[in-house]
């Protein structure tokens, strides 16, 4: 199967298979008019029109990009997909003055939507999660990682994480599944949560190593949640199963997870809003990607990471939305854009970037996602507007027109094929 994306208006993409830091970040390269052609799910050529037609013969399909800016599709490299019900009413508390960890510590929060997931069914979990799918792929997200931790028991846990498994053999959109059940302590463990610290290591992550479900382990590392002690116990552990790590760190307070996400060498330290000089040091010499999570700031009306700082010293930043129905109940990767551009101040190319290539690098796919490149897989988004720039520049709507996911069209004029 062969598909050629023609008239285009530029084709814009960061190059590599590694994360961009520093003054790189911003290093796009631009091809007025060129064409892409996929076959068997890769890319296999990116060039100009009359090089394409003297080296390949027609393709199956063709998909006129109409003047379009063709784009790597989005990787989204932190959301919480999987959950039952929804919080505005505390959405709408927090409007009036509490704040996210009022609710929280009044077992309100992500206790809150635990109730709801435990109750429940596997098809429903399914259900929902799907419909967030369609909703991040029209929007251009072709990749995700997908986080456990509205269970907060053995059977919920491996439940979501099933359900997680299951989208991804039956939607067009990958999921990478993270175990997040260190995501908060659950309501029947709130007088000694060293017990529910000692289960996650002794019988919940192994468990859920035995059945192979999750590639990476997450925790949520905040005051009042689990604190530093806490989570280096539950990481150290994690790793000696072979899992990948990423962490929630320095999010509402800097109790220090970054400088330990790089310590125990994470795959990624996320949120950032209260990093320290010495977790901003301690990522800039590391491999550590730094996910930043802008619609968690905006939804929470908390400060922003310093992206900034982050970028100047060195480190490598991605973005993601932080799907999630109490801190960011979204799935569009160009509202995250605009916020990362309008709120924390990176460039557009910058976020673009951030969005792309260092997002598959923030899960370790680095090597075959995040860039229209030949021998990648072809994973692409076509705005219905010339330039990249659109993509924030006309912001509150969506931009993307067609969506192309490893070789096929996924969505053709802002609907699901
Ligand atoms: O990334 N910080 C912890 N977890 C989520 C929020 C989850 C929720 O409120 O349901 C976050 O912000
Ligand atoms: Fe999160």
């Amino acid at each position: 199967m062969s598909l050629l994306i023609r008239g285009a208006h530029q084709v814009v993409s960061p190059l590599g298979d590694r994360a961009r830091r520093g003054t790189e970040l911003a290093a796009l390269e631009i091809r007025p008019n060129a064409v892409v052609r996929c076959e068997e799910g890769m890319i296999v050529f990116v060039g100009n029109e009359a090089e394409h037609r003297q080296r390949f013969g027609d393709a199956d399909e063709t998909l006129e990009a109409d003047g379009g800016c063709v784009l790597p599709g989005f990787v989204d490299p932190h959301t919480h997909p999987v959950w039952a019900g929804s919080r505005e009413d505390e959405f709408d508390r927090r409007l009036r003055g509490e704040t996210y960890m009022d609710i929280a510590r009044a077992s309100g929060g992500i206790n809150a939507t635990v109730r709801a997931t435990r109750s429940a069914s596997s098809e429903e979990l399914l259900a929902g999660t799907f419909a967030r799918l369609d909703s991040f792929l029209v929007h251009g997200t072709t990749t995700i990682e997908a986080k456990s931790g509205y269970g907060l028991d053995l059977e919920t846990e491996v439940r979501m994480l099933e359900v997680i498994h299951r989208a991804d053999e039956a939607h067009p959109v990958d999921l990478h599944p993270t175990c997040l059940a260190a995501h908060e302590v659950p309501l029947e463990h709130r007088d000694d949560p060293e017990v529910w610290v000692r289960r996650l290591i002794e019988e919940i992550h192994p468990e859920i190593v035995r059945r192979g479900l999750a590639e990476a382990v997450d925790v949520f590392c905040e005051e009042g949640v689990f604190d530093l002690d806490q989570t280096r116990r539950l990481l150290a552990d994690a790793r000696d199963h072979g899992w990948r790590i990423h962490l929630h760190a320095d999010e509402l307070t800097p109790l220090g997870g970054t400088v330990l996400a790089v310590e125990l060498g994470a795959l990624s330290a996320d949120h950032l809003m209260c990093v320290t000089a010495e977790g901003i040091a301690a990522l800039a010499g590391s491999d550590t990607v730094a996910i930043l999570l802008p619609g968690t700031s905006f939804f929470l009306r908390s400060p922003w990471a310093p992206a900034r700082e982050l970028v100047e010293a060195g480190c490598a930043v991605a973005l993601a939305t932080d799907c999630n129905p109490g801190s960011s109940p979204t799935e569009s990767m160009p509202a995250i854009l605009a916020l990362a551009c309008l709120g924390m101040g990176l460039g557009l190319a910058e976020a673009l970037t951030a969005a792309t290539l260092n997002a598959a690098a923030a899960i370790g796919r680095a090597h075959e996602l995040g860039s229209i490149e030949e021998g990648k897989r072809a994973d692409l988004v076509i705005l219905g507007a010339p330039t990249y720039h659109h993509l924030v520049y006309h912001y509150g709507v969506n931009p993307v027109r067609h969506v192309v996911k490893a070789g096929k069209i996924a969505v053709r004029d802002g609907q699901r094929t």
